[in-house]
């Protein structure tokens, strides 16, 4: 094709008049932009100015060589209105989101919160009496005395005196009710432990988003690897660990046990990396700012990777569909590098070696066992012979289970116990012995971001040695 400038200037003045003949004018008044008569003007166009490719390259060509006046700009300009009409409508049709839903999008969740530091937290304390809420929880201070050992199975009744320790306000423990926010505070006003209820609990879209975390989460739980195959209920790990204890290797683990085709192993992955990303979003705007301040000057500046699994590539970004309407952000920052998704899980007493202060979870589903609530029906009387984690086989009267469920997280030194609840968010001190209660027929479900020591050591390591990152083809991250 010629070049040169006076071949141009003859193909755009083609094109000038093109645009502007009556007929041309005619056509363009009454075009749909979705029809082949739209693709044949383009093409026509095109064939002077090869420049101009798409059908808004043409219009916006138009447009600066019409004036806004002349019936040639008007027609344009209405052309330019129904194109742009046209591509919202295929948008909404093939079920992704605009700027504007996505906007609205954070806006209902309440995640464009401003953070709050704790100062402002002791400002806003409800004071003795009220409950609290995740916005102004009630502040305690509380210190740290001795804790229980490591191992112990706890339990909130005594349904099995012989096998565990129980958990109440009778061994001196601070019971946090299921309605109760709360942020424990020492005596240099740190965050010991923070519960915040009603996470995104009252959102137009909370009962979609909760329902679809629901599912993340006992998807997850039901075909990747159980990394507490000896605890009760089920504990899964994605993201970057520390491979397993006999082949040290940070990697990404291919966590999947079940066989699935590469397209649902990639949704399941990109779902576990939206629930988690979530997850850190909802700390990082409801607790206060110098929790999610400490385990991020933690990661120090040698840092770590942010969450990406084996199918789905490190990098910003993560999408979800609720609702019908596919919400993509491209350019988020992600979760930190790692996330635990537990379904119906419980832990005997324990400690988490831990590079940062706090460890947050969210539990998104949690009931108690229906035969135990309070009911005028007698309850059941026969004794059970449980296995679950402790001893082997220990004698068991349901009728002991706890009406308001089991499986509530205990902090053994601060001796606090907080019931669980759904949309309870969690700040803990990982060093300090910790667990859950037995469950007593509770179903549970939740995510947690933990911080582990491992990862990070095994992480600096490969930075030091100037190692490549391997990708692990198995492994346990955890302690
Ligand atoms: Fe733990």
């Amino acid at each position: 094709m010629p070049k040169n400038s006076a071949y141009q200037k003859e193909a755009l003045a083609a094109a000038k008049n093109y645009v502007t003949e009556t007929g041309v004018v005619a056509l363009v008044d009454s075009l749909d932009p979705t029809t082949c008569e739209a693709t044949a003007l383009v093409a026509a166009v095109a064939a002077m100015r090869p420049a101009l490719l798409t059908l808004d390259d043409v219009i916006n060509f138009a447009i600066n060589v019409t004036s806004k006046d002349s019936a040639a700009g008007l027609a344009w300009r209405k052309l330019h209105s129904k194109a742009f009409r046209a591509k919202k409508e295929a948008k909404i049709l093939s079920g992704v989101s605009s700027h504007c839903e996505k906007r609205d999008f954070i806006h209902a969740l309440g995640l464009n919160t401003k953070p709050r530091s704790i100062e402002d937290f002791i400002a806003n304390n409800p004071g003795d009496g009220s409950p609290g809420s995740f916005l102004h929880p009630r502040i305690v201070y509380r210190e740290r005395t001795g804790e229980i050992k490591r191992g112990k199975v706890l339990a909130d009744t005594k349904c099995r005196p012989e096998a565990d320790v129980v958990v109440d306000e009778d061994a001196g423990y601070y019971v946090v009710q299921p309605d109760e926010s709360v942020i424990f505070l020492n005596k240099e006003n740190k965050v010991e432990l923070a519960s915040l209820r009603g996470i995104l609990h009252d959102t137009p879209i909370s009962k979609d988003l909760y329902g679809w975390l629901e599912a993340v989460i006992t998807t997850a739980c039901s075909e990747r690897r159980d990394v507490r195959p000896n605890h009760d209920g089920t504990m899964v790990q994605v993201g970057w660990n520390a491979g397993p204890r006999h082949a040290r290797v940070f990697g990404l683990a291919k966590s999947y046990t079940k066989t699935l085709d590469s397209q649902t192993a990639i949704d399941h992955d990109q779902d576990t990396i939206t629930a988690m990303t979530l997850t850190w979003g909802v700390a990082k705007t409801f607790l206060p700012t110098e929790t999610i301040a400490a385990v991020t000057d933690a990661v120090g500046e040698t840092g770590l990777p942010k969450l990406a699994t084996w199918n789905v590539a490190e990098g910003p970004g993560y999408r979800l569909s609720i609702g019908g309407i596919l919400y993509e952000f491209p350019l988020y920052d992600r979760a930190p590098c790692e996330g635990l998704f537990t379904q119906n899980y419980a832990s005997p007493s324990h400690r988490d070696p831990s590079h940062a202060p706090y460890t947050f979870s969210w539990t998104v589903a949690r009931e108690p066992d229906s035969r135990y609530l309070p009911h005028p029906d007698p309850l059941p009387t026969h004794t059970l012979r449980t296995r679950g984690y402790g001893p082997p086989l220990v004698a068991e009267n349901p009728k002991q289970w706890p009406a308001y469920g089991g499986g509530n997280f205990i902090d053994t030194s601060l001796k606090v116990k907080v019931i669980q609840a759904p949309g309870t968010l969690l700040a803990h001190r990982p060093e300090f012995m910790h667990g859950t209660s037995r469950l007593c027929g509770t179903r549970v479900c939740g995510m947690t971001i933990p911080f582990t020591l491992r990862i990070k050591e095994q992480f600096d390591q490969m930075v030091a040695l100037g190692t490549h990152v391997m990708e692990s083809s198995d492994g346990d991250n955890t302690r």
